[in-house]
């Protein structure tokens, strides 16, 4: 085989599915078969509600106003569009390993290998963020207990670090500082020293939860299910309470002005929102662990996805409501605003459900990303030891362990903006791919799978959407940011950075993910035209790609050094000891 074909070689449909052992009983050899479409839509919600709703909508909401509520809807049309081609997959190929196998079968190999990397951001990378969030809720509610973590024990290395400098430049700028710079600066100042001159600050109880629900995970899916639907139950009634009793307290003047900061301030909460989504493709990764994955998977995913909507959308027209947008900026927002209307024990408790809820969303990616290592294990792209299953608990001991450390020591250590930013480029990215590969495998809605996404002619309506959605982003985006071609000084410009974050807010290269968008846009146009591609993957792939351009240039640079770090892990081993690779066959 030549070594560029190579690179495209793809797993046969009928290959894949003879993959997994051949044990449909859950003994010895394979993963056990517990769960249920009901067990599937608990894992599902367990892993949607989470940091996105508790912590990260405070931000977007400042950002936004109430209009980031359309910036829901808008996000869950896009979930909804890549749901579907992740149901057809589920549903063809019902296998563990997600995205990454749905890949193998429609592009090849190293496609197949990129998308299992760039999981990595969507399931270690995000649960780093749900651990940090985790922890930032836990020690606010052992405070209100009278319990006081010190600080440098309960705050990331990299945020500390990053606030003593801001502080020190604004010293050195001879400003006053602000309340969190001072803050800051004591915690960095006054941290204990360990080898003369190293600050010890770290996050301790965003890595002691991790390392909880490591073991929960590797002592079995049975228990991990068991935990996760308790934990869903408990979630989804205090997200009832906080709704039905904060509709009380919403005064309609709140929401007036709707977008006060236009379209391009509700965009700015696409990461956030977005991440608030990510959790109903992981359910995908239990497909060996499912009684009917066929008939299941794709009924679990789609419930899961609106039940969370709706949930979403009211929750931000609840919460932007009762308090001005203005003073949502804060980490535990839900928690926040019944303190503001004077309802404290309610506050305690929703903190209390958050506690819960964001440990059920570390519980299902901890579940997730070993099943996809399992699976790139044993189709030879990594080392075997990774598919190298617990004889006692059925699950996939050392990816398990491995994920545990690979969450919860970055855990001590990173900022959480950083993180959800690279979960959400990273799993928009794998999205996209799962959109794309529907357009592969299935392009005219023939597939005989159980399930499959509907097929719409997209011949004229794929250009007529797209035509009038350029006018709509060159009407009120382009035109809400001055000029497309200015940085945010309003400056012609190559680059604009941060001085604080070193963070790339600005200019001409900003702008480069946009235009290579745009010109795929034409190009899918042209070919769906052609073609008579199938409207909604079409709509899917562009949806996912148009939000990963709003992520800024600094984010995609650091996505494809994560790339390129991955290719190199693949050439130095994947590409020699793939199953198919004619010489290891
Ligand atoms: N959607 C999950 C959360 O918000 C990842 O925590």
């Amino acid at each position: 085989m030549s070594s560029q074909k190579s690179l495209f070689r793809r797993k046969t449909i009928a290959a894949i599915l003879q993959n997994p052992p051949a044990d449909h009983e859950g003994h010895a050899s394979g993963l056990a078969r517990h769960l249920t479409v009901r067990d599937l839509t608990a894992l599902g919600i367990a892993a949607i509600i989470g940091a996105g709703i508790f912590s990260t909508i405070g931000k977007a909401s400042l950002d936004g106003g109430p209009a980031v509520s359309l910036l829901f809807v808008f996000t869950a049309v896009a979930c909804a569009f890549s749901a579907l081609c992740y149901a057809q997959f589920a549903a063809t190929i019902p296998v563990s390993g997600s995205a990454y196998t749905y890949a193998y079968a429609s592009f090849g190999e190293l496609a197949a290998w990129i998308i299992g990397w760039a999981l990595i951001m969507e399931y270690a990378v995000g649960n780093i963020v749900v651990a940090i969030s985790w922890s930032d809720y836990f020690t606010g509610l052992l405070d209100g207990i009278g319990i006081h973590i010190p600080d440098y024990l309960s705050t990331g290395t990299q945020s500390a670090y990053q606030g003593y400098h801001s502080a020190l430049n604004a010293m050195i700028a001879h400003q006053p500082l602000t309340a969190a710079q001072e803050a800051s600066y004591k915690l960095w100042a006054t941290a204990p020293l360990l080898f003369g001159d190293f600050h010890l600050v770290c996050d301790l109880p965003a890595f002691l939860i991790t390392v909880l629900i490591t073991a929960l995970v590797y002592v079995g899916i049975k228990e991990s299910k068991n935990a996760s639907n308790l934990l869903v139950l408990l979630k989804l009634i205090v997200v009832f309470v906080v709704i039905a009793v904060g509709a009380f307290y919403v005064q309609p003047a709140n929401w007036t002005p709707f977008a006060p900061n236009g379209v391009s301030g509700v965009l700015k909460g696409v990461s956030a929102v977005f991440f608030a989504y990510i959790g109903f493709d992981a359910i995908s990764t239990t497909a060996e662990e499912c009684k009917n994955p066929q008939r299941d998977l794709p009924k679990a995913m789609m419930y899961a996805l609106v039940i969370c909507t709706v949930l979403y959308v009211i929750i931000t027209l609840v919460l932007t409501g009762m308090v001005s947008y203005k003073e949502l900026g804060v980490g535990d927002p839900l928690s926040f605003v019944f303190a503001k209307v004077g309802l404290s024990r309610l506050s305690g408790l929703v903190a209390v459900s958050a506690v819960f809820a964001m440990a059920s969303v570390l519980l299902v990616f901890q579940l997730g990303q070993p099943r996809i290592w399992l699976t790139m294990s044993r189709d030879g792209l990594l080392p075997s030891v990774f598919s190298k299953i617990h004889p006692r608990f059925h699950t996939p001991s050392f990816s398990t362990i491995v994920t545990g450390f690979f969450v919860a020591v970055p855990a001590l250590v990173l900022n959480m903006d950083l993180v959800v930013d690279l979960t959400s480029i990273g799993t928009l990215f794998a999205f996209a791919l799962v959109c794309g590969g529907i357009l592969i495998i299935d392009p005219y809605g023939k597939s005989e799978a159980r399930f499959k996404v509907p097929y719409i002619n997209g011949q004229w309506l794929v250009p007529l959407i797209l035509a009038i959605g350029a006018f709509l982003v060159v009407r009120y985006n382009a035109a809400s940011n001055h000029e497309f071609w200015l940085d945010a000084s309003g400056q012609h410009g190559w680059l604009q950075t941060d001085a604080v974050s070193g963070k790339v807010t600005g200019g001409f290269a900003h702008q480069i993910p946009t235009l290579v968008f745009f010109l795929f846009c034409i190009g899918l146009s042209v070919l769906s035209f052609r073609k008579k591609l199938s409207l909604l993957p079409v709509l899917g792939l562009l949806i996912n790609l148009y939000l990963m351009t709003e992520l800024g240039i600094s984010n995609w640079t650091l996505f494809f050094v994560w790339l390129l770090i991955g290719l190199a892990v693949y050439f130095g081993y994947g590409y020699r000891n793939s199953r198919l690779n004619p010489a290891v066959g």
